[in-house]
């Protein structure tokens, strides 16, 4: 197998490096509930040599060993010594330029590699970068082969402007090749595995234009809802909190030119090329009842905990294919899918009420890919029916590594494949804007809990006589 990308061998050789892995925010909920557990994962597969060290940097007065014990109910007590030992400590306010200073020297002593996470509100981003350019953690050391990277979680920005303004202070402290905007979505098996399958099955890459297909959908439903997060959501809403990514991402990868080698620059130009090309036809907006109710939200909050939208690309392989997206909060289930729906059969020469040919990718909440195909029901007469060819992870592999394990691994070795560059931010943001300019003075229509949202969302695609397809 032909691989340029960084692999597993470079893979081993990364860790060789010494690393800190320094976590802004490490008393934060996401630290706790995803990063360290999975930085925990990757220490106990080995993934992590002994030379790679966890800085946590946070405001609260911790010793130590007071900070460690809030992980008690993440990490075994058999393994806790041994992970416990990598993880130091710093107490710091990273919006406080003298307190950076002190870790700048703490860091000093030695010439290791850096990674800085930001597990902080995106309000903490802009100064957290700008000081670790005045106290220059902004920079590798050459002599020792060591870099300094940073990641940010999203939302990158609340809109194009504001990403806008965050890009320029990131980019004027660390250089492009440094930043990793974290796309959860990008460190899903089955997401990387669309890129895969398309590039390497000719039989479907040749048929991956409008001649052949006639729709596609992609649904990402939530049965839970907005949770702890009222403060956060009430100002997001799901167009930011997971369109503007995890949607358009897959979108991206779904419809992206073929780059012309496997390499992340080709791939992400490819990418942002075609989410240049997004356009918005129609848009839904819905609220679940009751989220009034949830805390920290406004009593007459108007955001949206539902989208559904008909969008239509304006590439000249997609031109006329419509995609239609559904995504929301407090829905009947928790589904993400998404499914190509070929043309028919010109002329066929069967009878009868069989569909068109539909390839799936199902994210949640197993992961598959099916082909929908009609075949001959066994018997003396000539009847056609749908039948489903279907490739379950489940069935070949064990259980998988978390998305954020794999970014992890990922930034640690440099490729940057799977992270948003700033072009691709932009774009994205255009096309959001766009909708959320649509409907950001509009009420919502109110789903009942536990629905499958708003009538309207059939209406969308009725009106063009299709429906939503649940595989
Ligand atoms: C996050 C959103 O990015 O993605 C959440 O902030 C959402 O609101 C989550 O629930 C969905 O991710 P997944 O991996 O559970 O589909």
């Amino acid at each position: 197998m032909k691989l340029s990308m960084k692999t597993f061998d470079l893979c081993e050789k990364a860790f060789e490096e010494n690393i800190d892995f320094i976590i802004f925010g490490a008393t934060g909920d996401l630290a706790h509930k995803k990063l360290f557990p999975d930085l925990y994962n990757l220490a106990k597969d080995a993934k992590f040599s002994e030379r790679i060290r966890i800085i946590a940097v946070g405001r609260k007065d911790f010793t130590k060993d007071e900070f460690l014990s809030t992980f008690n109910e993440f990490i075994p007590e058999e393994d806790r010594i041994s992970f416990f030992s990598r993880i130091e400590y710093f107490k710091a306010d990273f919006s406080n330029l003298d307190e950076m200073k002190l870790l700048a020297d703490y860091l000093g002593k030695n010439c290791n590699s850096r990674i800085f996470y930001l597990a902080v509100p995106p309000a903490f981003y802009s100064i957290i970068a700008e000081n670790l350019g005045k106290v220059k953690l902004n920079y590798g050391c050459s002599k020792h082969n060591a870099f300094s990277r940073i990641v940010i979680e999203k939302p990158f920005g609340i809109d194009l402007k504001s990403s806008l303004e965050l890009n320029k202070t990131i980019l004027s402290v660390f250089h492009e090749d440094q930043v990793y905007r974290i796309d959860h979505y990008l460190g899903k098996e089955p997401v990387e595995n669309i890129f895969a399958f398309r590039f390497s099955n000719n039989i479907f890459e040749n048929i991956w234009n409008n001649k052949f297909i006639d729709s596609i959908q992609v649904i990402a439903t939530e049965d839970i809802g907005i949770e702890k997060r009222g403060a956060f959501y009430d100002s997001t809403g799901t167009l930011i909190d997971v369109f503007q990514n995890h949607i358009i991402q897959m979108i991206s990868i779904l419809t992206m030119e073929k780059p012309t080698r496997f390499q992340e620059s080709f791939i992400r130009t490819n990418k942002t090329n075609l989410i240049k090309q997004l356009t918005v036809s129609s848009v839904v907006k819905g609220q679940y009842a009751g989220y009034h109710d949830e805390p920290n939200v406004a009593p007459d909050s108007i955001i949206d905990t539902f989208i559904a939208a008909k969008l239509v690309l304006q590439s000249p392989k997609f031109k006329g294919v419509p995609i239609y997206v559904k995504a929301g909060k407090m829905l009947s289930e928790k589904k993400t899918q998404i499914v190509v729906i070929f043309k028919p059969t010109i002329r066929s020469i069967f009878e009868g009420d069989f569909s068109s040919n539909m390839l799936s990718f199902q994210i949640h909440p197993s992961f598959n890919i099916g082909l929908n195909f009609a075949g001959k029901v066994p018997g003396f007469d000539y009847t056609i029916t749908n039948m489903k060819m279907n490739y379950s992870y489940d069935n070949y592999y064990g259980e998988l590594k978390s998305e954020y394990e794999k970014l992890l691994i990922d930034c640690i070795l440099g490729n940057q494949m799977n992270f948003a560059r700033t072009d691709e931010i932009n774009a994205s943001w255009k096309i959001t804007d766009t909708i959320k300019d649509k409907i950001k003075n509009i009420t919502p229509i109110i789903y009942p809990q536990g629905s499958t949202g708003p009538t309207e969302a059939e209406t969308i695609i009725k009106s063009d006589g299709r429906s939503w397809i649940y595989i």
